[in-house]
């Protein structure tokens, strides 16, 4: 049985302070037994958010990080930095990223490998733009950032990617997929990953929707047979309304 899994992305939103405070709101109730919980925060929170979720089930990521170890890459932070301040995740290849700022499904790909590197869980992001879904391109455009992303890893490792389809015109927007669009493609991209890997790695592959997910949307997603959890943008900012989607995932 794959645990499912609901990460938050602040995304650039929260200062230290903001972000230790949420920390106390959900401590004890976005912590329930069988469900993953996660936040991704801005670089500047992570190491007060790993010390203030000490001795609680919640776990911290960052939102990006560079696929080289150290180097003149001013502004970048890698993996070895993020390994020891204690972050386990991060998420990698958002669409944001790869509109604003140029990452290629290569890019992608060597930050999925650092990430290896350094023992930190990829949330891996695909997803397809409006244009490309009204062009009937959605699951040839996951197939492609997929395969490109997984290349390099062995079938270990793959089992431990967390995959978050995320349809572009659904983020932020209030227009999610419907649950069965969603598990239409997300069914696909498990079987992209056993064609790759075959059946049992599929199955052990844990893989999100994002885009628009709700309290009141999150257990119908949840209740598709392919849908490990979601990635959470604006709905995981307020401390009621992160619990409660933490809560509608058991
Ligand atoms: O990473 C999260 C996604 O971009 C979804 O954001 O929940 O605000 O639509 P949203």
């Amino acid at each position: 049985m794959r645990k499912p899994i609901i990460a938050g992305n602040w995304k650039m939103f929260k200062t230290v302070s903001e972000a230790t405070a949420f920390i106390n709101e959900v401590k004890g109730k976005a912590e329930v037994d069988g469900v993953e919980s996660v936040i991704c925060a801005p670089f500047t929170n992570l190491p007060a958010l790993v010390e203030a979720v000490k001795g609680t089930t919640l776990k911290i990521g960052a939102q990006n990080l560079h696929f080289e170890d150290n180097g003149a890459f001013t502004g970048e932070i890698s993996g070895v930095m993020l390994k020891e301040l204690g972050v386990e995740y991060v998420i990698i290849g958002h669409s944001e990223r790869r509109a604003y700022f140029a990452e290629s499904d290569e890019i992608v790909n060597k930050k999925v490998l650092a990430a290896f590197k350094h023992d930190l869980t990829p949330i891996l992001c695909v997803g397809e733009k409006l244009e490309e879904r009204e062009a009937g391109q959605t699951k040839d455009v996951c197939k492609v950032q997929t395969e490109a992303a997984f290349a390099g890893l062995s079938a270990e490792q793959a089992a431990q990617v967390v995959i978050a389809y995320e349809p572009i015109w659904a983020i932020g927007t209030g227009k999610s997929s419907t649950a069965a669009d969603a598990q239409d493609v997300i069914g696909y991209i498990r079987g992209i990953v056993a064609g790759l890997y075959g059946a049992d790695t599929a199955n052990a592959v844990r893989i999100q929707y994002g885009g628009s997910v709700k309290p009141n949307n999150i257990a119908e997603y949840l209740g598709e047979a392919d849908i490990d959890g979601a990635l959470v943008g604006g709905a995981s900012l307020e401390p009621a309304s992160y619990i409660a989607l933490v809560e509608g995932a058991k």
